[in-house]
């Protein structure tokens, strides 16, 4: 069994330089075991509960895929209002309940905290698919496990990350990862979507050289990797704010081959303005292979969580 055997993953802070390694090495492992096959019997009756409280595409249907191509079965939701939340449950009910079918949970909740809140009350593991503008750690790890695949390594990369920096969950738990190679981190956003300062703070504590700034253009001349974001309509508070910020960036094809035309462009998706379309089939536009990544990375996780591998 290893280090991840019944451990809930919860935030992007809780793995060491080693425990990323392994992971990455066993999704490089699923990868090649899925080559000419549609998928293993590792699994074959253990069962993933798919909480989804908040709208989802990529996460939720990539652990699915990765549950059912171990050989494992799923159940859950997609929606609060599909579940019994719209009756007036209480979270802690919902995780009890779903306690009692499956053998791991994956969950996404508006609230931040919610993913800690169900892993205190559920006996099986809990993997934190998003807690509204808190953390997302598994995509995080399929973000890191992309850089490592699209550039070689990760060690000492100089990784832009742009737009919504104060909302956006999945740079916060990014950058927790990135921190044990030596990446240099430069934040591009707005003023008013920074990133928290107390992250800022940790991260030069830890060692990392951390750059703020609100031109996109500047910062992409020294990038190894830029990893845009959309800008979290669903967190604000005023629509006219969002309004006012919702295009500040736009990554565009002459950008990107006037200022750095070896750069990996990177995204979470979905995306709205902020990368153009005809980006996509430059060399570097990785976000659908992004996409991909996160089967096998999410395969090795439930794999080493279950201590099945
Ligand atoms: C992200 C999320 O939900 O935080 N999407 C994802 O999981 N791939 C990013 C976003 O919604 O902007």
């Amino acid at each position: 069994m290893g280090s991840l055997a019944g451990k809930d993953i919860l935030d992007g802070a809780q793995f060491s330089r080693d425990e990323l390694q392994h992971i990455m090495d066993v999704a490089d492992h699923f990868l090649e075991e899925l080559k000419g096959r549609q998928g293993l019997d590792l699994m074959a009756g253990y069962v993933m509960g798919t909480l989804f409280f908040e709208p989802s595409t990529r996460t939720r249907l990539s652990f699915e895929t990765a549950m059912q191509r171990l050989g494992g079965g799923v159940v859950g939701f997609a929606s609060a209002s599909a579940s019994s939340t719209s009756k007036g449950e209480s979270l802690a009910d919902t995780i009890r309940t779903v306690d009692q079918y499956v053998d791991i949970i994956a969950m996404r909740h508006p609230e931040i905290g919610s993913a800690r809140e169900a892993a205190d009350v559920a006996e099986a593991p809990v993997l934190n698919g998003g807690d509204g503008a808190g953390q997302h750690p598994t995509q995080a790890l399929l973000d890191l496990y992309t850089v490592r695949s699209e550039r070689g390594r990760i060690d000492g990369n100089t990784i832009v990350l742009c737009g919504d920096l104060k909302f956006g969950r999945t740079v916060h738990a990014g950058v927790e990862l990135y921190k044990h190679y030596g990446c240099k981190l430069v934040f591009v956003s707005p003023e008013s979507l920074r990133m928290p300062p107390d992250i800022v703070a940790q991260l030069r504590d830890w060692g990392v050289t951390v750059e703020e700034t609100t031109d996109l253009e500047l910062a992409l001349k020294g990038a190894d990797v830029l990893y845009m974001t959309r800008i979290q309509r669903e967190r604000f508070e005023d629509p006219a704010e969002y309004e006012r910020l919702k295009d500040s960036y736009i990554l565009t094809r002459e950008m990107v081959q006037r200022l750095q035309p070896d750069v990996t462009i990177m995204h979470p998706l979905p995306r709205v303005n902020e990368i153009a379309a005809d980006v996509d089939d430059l060399p570097g536009a990785a976000y659908f292979r992004q996409v991909r990544n996160g089967v096998y990375v999410r395969m090795a996780l439930i794999a080493l969580v279950l201590g099945c591998i």
